[in-house]
């Protein structure tokens, strides 16, 4: 039966016992990793979310009730337990923190018994995703969960540290909400009062830190959950944790500089020392070099642009896309030219998942001939040309695209990353942070048949570039920032508009109307009739940034109770149905869909 732990108290954890520790009588209470009974002895290692201790039970120091529960102890089993720290009789064991040390024993108590559970609690877990996330409780309890989970909690108290150094405040904006125009689906919560009506759960805090600097606060900042109803990938969860932050009387630089000195101070909770100020690459830059406004800059495998070379040349793939207004371009996986015919195949493939209608591949072989799906559409000097104009040697494997713009950069950005991938080019231990500026500030969607903001409708076009919007939007830029480290876009932000000419020619190049506008974002607009300061701000995806941080790859392994690719929890089933009273007193009445109403989903 479980014991009470009245009149015990817990004087350390386990795993923050060192050698200066020998010779005290200490309480140390957790859950038992293992336990070995070696006939007159115990031994067990005891763990709390600082690590483990290994303790000894003797009968001669624990008494003989104390060592009969000792020998009952089992995996998961919660034990409180007074000793005296020794240094250790055995073998020292240098994979442990403690390792020099143990507890003897004088005192046991079983303050909870656990049944055996459905996986061992251990670094590295093999277990399925599945069942990992169904016992998310027992998952959690492992040490790299647990070591992630404290890394999140110490960077959140360094920001707020941080940020309340430099002058910022940490204001919260309220999650029931009008829609907020950042261009996901929303979450919407019906309103019982207002049958019909419904709440949208914040996409992000935009609007509402928009209008906290036309109150004056001048420096805000908040750490926030943020709700979008989106395809799940590996860096993408329907809600995840925003690092929210807005600035009045700021420019680019000032935004840019106090969130690299930011960074630099919590990359060293992961003793990484990152070099500031970053690197900044416009958009247009990013797109050429890397086919990406993401770009992973730890390799480098560049985009060349071939257009020129082979506009003339006797392939018709190439001088095709070239006459439509594409491009041709390419990029060389340097000593891949034996790769198997089968592989190339692959890459082909996964070329036609990003929209490639093929993929010309043309290997620079040892003795200087080629092995090529087009080379015989090419005189030799065409050829040669080519391989010239990629830098290609023996040995080399060059890879092209042929396009519209859009495609060629798609399809060889993720390209790129797919061979760094299979080379082994990706170091885990490499941070390579980049600012990427200048984004278009529209972007053309051809179901719509109208632009769209490519941030939202509140960023600030470029000076130079304003007068286009109303003739030429598409080649307005924006006075834009994302933050890139490694591939992964972990931040993003703009200046705003703060000037009512410049929003009312926005929302007309956008396609909207005075009173769609004012409709949509109309508290925002007549705020901007009372003294707007210019401002600016930025985002973070916290998590992905503790992902990163904690060199992990999805994140998941940084987010305590996340959701699954169908946006359910595997732990306690959300969504779930409800009442009907609940329904009929929200004024609402669920159509299934067909295949829903065939085979219910749970
Ligand atoms: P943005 O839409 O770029 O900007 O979002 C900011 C950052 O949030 C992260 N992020 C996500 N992380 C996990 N799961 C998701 N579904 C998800 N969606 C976005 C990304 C992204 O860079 N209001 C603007 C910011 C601003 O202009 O100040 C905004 O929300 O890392
Ligand atoms: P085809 O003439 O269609 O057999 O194509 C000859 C080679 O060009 C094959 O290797 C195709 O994969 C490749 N290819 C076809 N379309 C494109 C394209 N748009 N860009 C690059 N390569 C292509």
């Amino acid at each position: 039966m479980a014991e009470s732990m009245h009149g015990l108290k817990r004087t350390c954890r386990c795993g923050e016992l060192t050698p200066e520790y020998i010779g005290q009588t200490v309480t140390v209470m957790g859950w038992v990793q293992k336990s070995r009974n070696k006939g007159g002895i115990v031994f067990v290692d005891l763990r709390d979310r600082a690590g483990i201790i290994q303790l000894i039970f003797e009968e001669s120091k624990v008494g003989k009730e104390g060592f009969e529960k000792a020998a009952k102890l089992r995996s998961e089993f919660v034990a409180a337990v007074t000793g005296e720290v020794t240094r250790r009789s055995g073998a020292v064991n240098p994979n442990l923190k403690t390792g020099e040390i143990e507890i003897v024993a004088k005192e046991i108590r079983i303050l909870s018994e656990s049944e055996t559970p459905p996986f061992p609690i251990e670094e590295n877990s093999k277990t399925k995703d599945e069942v990992r996330l169904k016992y998310r409780y027992l998952d959690l309890r492992r040490p790299d969960l647990q070591r992630n989970l404290m890394l999140r909690s110490e960077a959140a108290a360094l920001i707020r540290q941080f940020f309340t150094e430099e002058g910022f405040l940490e204001i919260e904006t309220p999650v029931l909400n009008k829609s907020t125009p950042e261009g996901a689906r929303d979450y919407l919560v019906p309103s019982r009062v207002h049958p019909g009506s419904f709440y949208a759960l914040p996409q992000s805090p935009q609007l509402f830190k928009q209008l906290l600097m036309c109150s004056g606060y001048d420096r805000y900042f908040q750490i926030v959950k943020c709700f979008r109803d989106e395809d799940l990938r590996a860096d993408r969860q329907p809600e995840f944790t925003q690092l929210d932050m807005e600035l009045s009387f700021v420019d680019v630089d000032d935004v840019i500089e106090v969130n690299e000195r930011l960074l630099q101070k919590l990359f060293r909770l992961v003793n990484v020392e990152v070099s500031i100020p970053f690197p900044r690459m416009t958009w247009q830059e990013a797109m050429d070099r890397y086919g990406s406004d993401k770009p992973d800059t730890r390799f480098g495998m560049e985009l060349v642009d071939v257009t020129e070379t082979v506009k003339d040349c006797g392939f018709g793939v190439f001088t095709g896309a070239v006459e439509n207004g594409g491009s041709v371009r390419g990029i060389n996986a340097v000593g891949q030219g034996a790769m198997p015919r089968k592989k190339i195949d692959k890459l082909v493939d996964f070329a036609k998942d990003f929209g490639a209608k093929g993929l010309a591949y043309l290997a620079v072989n040892e003795d200087g001939t080629y092995k090529s799906s087009f080379a015989k559409f090419m005189t030799e000097e065409e050829l040669s040309g080519l391989v010239k104009a990629m830098d290609g040697k023996p040995g080399d494997l060059l890879l092209f695209a042929a396009d519209k713009n859009k495609v060629v950069w798609d399809v060889l950005g993720n390209l790129r990353l797919e061979l760094a991938r299979q080379m082994e080019l990706l170091d885990k231990n490499e941070y390579k942070f980049l600012w990427i500026t200048e984004f278009p500030l529209l972007e053309y969607n051809e179901e719509l048949g109208r632009y769209q903001a490519m941030h939202h409708p509140f960023t600030m076009p470029m000076e130079e570039d304003l007068p286009y919007l109303d003739t030429e939007p598409g080649r307005v830029r924006a006075q834009a920032y994302d933050i890139v480290l490694n591939g992964t876009e972990i931040g993003g932000g703009s200046i705003r508009i703060h000037q009512n000419e410049v929003q009312e020619k926005m929302f007309r190049a956008l396609g909207f109307t005075t009173e769609t506008a004012y409709q949509q974002f109309g508290f925002l607009l007549n705020a901007f009739q009372y003294g707007v300061p210019p401002h600016a701000g930025l985002a973070y995806g916290f998590d992905r940034l503790i992902m990163l941080m904690a060199k992990e790859d999805n994140i998941r392994e940084v987010i305590a109770f996340p959701k699954v690719k169908d946006a359910s929890c595997l732990l306690t089933e959300a969504p779930g149905a409800v009442d009907k009273e609940q329904l009929e007193e929200l004024g609402i009445e669920v159509v299934k869909k067909q295949e829903e109403a065939e085979g219910c989903r749970r």
